[in-house]
């Protein structure tokens, strides 16, 4: 889990977000730069700490969903990019949090043609080796 975290800014949802100090500094670059192409980029989430990870796993368990299933779109806990700061799920306004949808908005392809200025890199496209989902929201940084 990061420590070196400060406070970006308050999530589409209200909550305050945290990031590691070097992916929040390029995260407020590249939100103004993207303002400036009249483009909304909002966090629907950033740090999470490894019990915060496990109470999302144990909330969609409680909802009937089974663990092999729910680990295709949630990291185990201690193995999210969410503990080190530095990814954040991003959102253009409360229509398209956490939905492929997303993919659709005009911020995401403004990520898709200028996050790499900031270090920001998609983590889960849709070829991916890996054993999660397609995840157009979820970018990291990299710097
Ligand atoms: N949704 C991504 C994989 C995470 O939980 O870190
Ligand atoms: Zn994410």
């Amino acid at each position: 889990e990061a420590t070196d975290l400060i406070f970006v800014e308050n999530d589409v949802y209200d909550r305050p977000r945290q990031l590691f100090v070097p992916a929040a500094e390029k995260w407020l670059e590249m939100k103004s730069v993207a303002a400036c192409d009249n483009v909304s980029l909002r966090i629907v989430s950033a740090f999470r700490s490894v019990e915060y990870q496990s109470e999302i796993i144990r909330a969609k368990l409680a909802e009937g969903k089974n663990l092999l299933e729910i680990l295709t779109t949630v990291a185990a806990p201690g193995y999210s990019e969410h503990h080190t700061g530095r990814a954040v799920d991003i959102c253009s306004s409360a229509k398209n949090v956490l939905t492929e949808d997303f993919e659709k908005t005009e911020s995401f392809a403004w990520l898709v043609e200028n996050a790499a200025r900031f270090a920001f890199k998609l983590s889960y496209p849709k070829d991916s080796d890996s054993k999660i989902d397609y995840e157009p929201w979820h970018w990291a940084f990299c710097g």
